[in-house]
């Protein structure tokens, strides 16, 4: 998917021009993967813009970066107010919000305590990620999630996505839209960049943090309105073979959002459309983020962009 630009980054605490924000070749991050970061979305509401749960991608900004020894000098607080302004200096909405924190240029060998962290933050637009609107084709990867003790899944750090990028490669070759990855002792884990829902009669069942999932902000979304529209949720070690004879399945995700599946490994789920409960939770969400419903969560932090600056994706 091409990148398109915006005028302005932030970077350390000033907001600079998109094309100086470059980086030396000799940084460490560009060696060893040392990068933490998270992908957000501000979304288009009829009466303006509000960017979904930004406190608490930040707080996992902050999390993943404490995991790495990486000291970040911002708060949540700063970090939030650094992605407004961001938006608002780029004027587009909806958009993508990426904000990455790496170990740049200092001293090479793998140890990244002596190098320096810098800290940006890009918006653009981007449209769909997993698609297929009639419901995604996906399969069980070959390759499996990250085994615990290795990589922390926790972490949302730059380096866990070359995995992904293994997945998601041997995905699409086969005609896929997206890979379902296996933990290290064979159960379900999640997609290259989405954490799975599966439904069987009317249980909602999710895989639990211990099996190398990232503890995802869509999922939990998904989880707490669960409860409320009265779903019965469990979360527990999924076998894989769950995934053929369960009755509806879906992705969620920042950028995957609430994706229903239509078939795994070529095996139809269902009837192949989106069942009952998935769709409840799509609508529940659908509604809360495209103001369509009030934000009963408080999920939605606004941005002031005049509408007529807004961009599609
Ligand atoms: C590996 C992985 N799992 C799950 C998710 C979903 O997380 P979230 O809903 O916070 O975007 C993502 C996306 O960030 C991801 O990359």
């Amino acid at each position: 998917m091409p990148l398109q630009t915006t005028e302005h980054i932030w970077h350390n605490g000033k907001l600079i021009r998109w094309e100086d924000a470059n980086i030396h070749v000799m940084s460490h991050v560009i060696h060893y993967g040392s990068s933490v970061f998270e992908g957000i979305r501000c979304y288009q509401q009829p009466t303006g813009a509000g960017v979904f749960r930004l406190d608490e991608h930040m707080a996992r900004l902050i999390d993943s970066a404490k995991i790495y020894r990486m000291p970040l000098p911002y708060t949540v607080e700063q970090l939030s107010a650094a992605v407004v302004d961001v938006i608002e200096a780029n004027g587009v909405t909806p958009c993508y919000i990426r904000p990455i924190a790496f170990r740049g240029y200092g001293e090479i060998g793998v140890n990244p305590l002596k190098s320096p962290v810098e800290v940006y933050i890009a918006n653009f637009p981007w449209g769909k990620y997993v698609p297929g609107n009639a419901g995604a084709d996906v399969c069980v990867s070959s390759w499996n999630r990250l085994a615990p003790n290795t990589m922390p899944a926790l972490a949302k750090a730059g380096a866990n996505y070359m995995n992904s990028q293994l997945i998601r490669m041997e995905a699409e070759i086969n005609g896929y839209d997206e890979g379902i990855g296996l933990d290290v002792n064979g159960y379900l884990s999640e997609g290259s960049g989405e954490n799975l829902f599966l439904v069987r009669g009317d249980v909602l069942y999710t895989t639990p943090l211990a099996n190398s999932v990232l503890n995802g902000i869509t999922r939990s979304s998904i989880l707490q309105l669960a409860k409320q529209l009265g779903i019965t949720v469990v979360e527990q070690a999924l076998p894989r073979e769950m995934l053929y004879i369960c009755d509806e399945a879906f992705f969620t995700g920042t950028a995957a959002e609430v994706t229903h599946l239509r078939s795994v490994d070529r095996i139809l789920i269902g009837d192949g459309t989106m069942g009952p409960i998935t769709s409840a939770l799509h609508k529940a969400f659908f509604d809360i983020v495209n103001g369509l419903a009030p934000d009963r969560f408080n999920w939605l932090t606004p941005v002031n962009v005049k509408v007529e600056e807004a961009v599609g994706v």
